[in-house]
């Protein structure tokens, strides 16, 4: 039996970690000869949800799950933690933008930026999922300055599930015939869903979809699906989807994305170095390739046409005003 793995959850008694931790624990995310201890952490007011969750997980009676630690104290949560998936934040409500989250989250990433910075193992995989979850990302990694800026992304996985979907629904094909995806920028409705290098069975995508349906129903679909989805769900974001995400994305970050047999590359927030002219320092969604041993490397190179150009720097520009506005906490 393998020695047990680390993982850290806030927000453990929220809507998205009541189906992330099912499937963690399961074996999705680690593989299922690999035992885990789940650290879970929430603020006081929602421990006793939390003992509920954790019945359930017990009344599951998974064969990996090797022990539970609840708390509310983030320096207890994330002590000698491998992995982290930051979910606990407030969500918003409809009619909402992910930024205006920022007056009451901010705070929240940058204490356990801190906490994360003072007790994590220093070659934790730190994966913000809490929203805005771009400039989450850039408060936690400014407050953690003795971990490498390449332990923290920002998820940008739902972004590029939802746009492999659409175009795969408009092309008649399964979500794993298509590859090659890009969203640029931040998760909001800025992003930039970028089907200039995808492809559908091999076919160049561009050629098999017309300008006028990628400008005016995928990329706005895609852009806006997350407040739709809160419509729908009568002020509920999505929580099904983005647990699933987050899996996908902390998982190609740990096995690499050779193994992801949907796509050559995934679409992650990281910190920018740089390329394609974005400014360096912001969490910037981009492409992303993982090798086999955990290195991650910005996909470099491609052409980017006049209108992926403007739509980088929309998005770009907005992740920008959303940095000024925390400067206190960076
Ligand atoms: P939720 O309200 O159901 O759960 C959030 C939980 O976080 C609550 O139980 C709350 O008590 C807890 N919490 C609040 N402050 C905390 C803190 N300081 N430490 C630990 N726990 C804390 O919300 P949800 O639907 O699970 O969504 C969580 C966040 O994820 C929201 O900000 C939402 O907007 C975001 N989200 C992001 C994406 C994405 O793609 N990035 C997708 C969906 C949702
Ligand atoms: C999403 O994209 O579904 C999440 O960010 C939740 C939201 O506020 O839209």
């Amino acid at each position: 039996m393998k020695t047990p793995v680390d993982i850290a959850v806030t927000g453990a008694a929220g809507q998205i970690s009541y189906s992330l931790l099912f499937r963690i624990a399961a074996g999705e995310l680690l593989g299922r000869d690999q035992p885990i201890v789940l650290r879970l952490l929430e603020v006081t007011p929602a421990l006793h949800r939390l003992r509920a969750v954790v019945m359930e997980l017990n009344d599951c009676a998974y064969p990996l799950l090797h022990k539970i630690i609840t708390t509310d104290q983030s320096e207890v949560a994330f002590k000698d933690v491998d992995y982290v998936f930051l979910v606990g934040a407030k969500p918003r409500g409809p009619g909402m933008k992910r930024k205006d989250l920022l007056a009451s989250n901010a705070e929240i990433f940058s204490e356990q930026g801190k906490a994360l910075n003072a007790v994590a193992s220093r070659h934790v995989k730190v994966l913000i999922t809490g929203n805005p979850a771009n400039t989450n990302a850039l408060i936690t990694q400014c407050n953690a300055p003795d971990l490498d800026p390449s332990c923290f992304s920002a998820m940008s996985m739902l972004d590029h599930n939802r746009a492999i979907n659409q175009l795969a629904e408009k092309c008649g094909v399964r979500s794993m015939h298509v590859k090659n995806i890009i969203v640029w920028g931040n998760h909001s409705e800025t992003q930039y869903p970028d089907l200039t290098h995808a492809t559908v069975k091999g076919e160049d995508a561009l050629t098999l979809v017309d300008a006028d349906w990628i400008e005016n129903q995928f990329v706005p679909t895609v852009q806006h699906r997350g407040g739709k989805v809160i419509e729908e769900r009568n002020g509920l974001s999505s929580a099904a989807s983005a647990a699933s995400a987050a899996i996908g994305q902390m998982r190609s970050w740990v096995v690499g994305t050779a193994k992801n047999d949907w796509s050559d590359w995934i679409s992650m927030a990281v910190m920018s170095d740089g390329s394609y002219g974005i400014e360096k320092g912001l969490f910037y969604s981009f492409p992303v390739t993982v090798s086999p041993s955990g290195e991650l490397e910005i996909v470099k190179g491609l052409d980017i046409g006049a209108f992926s150009k403007v739509c980088m720097q929309v998005t770009e520009q907005e992740l920008k005003e959303e940095r000024d506005a925390v400067a206190h906490l960076l």
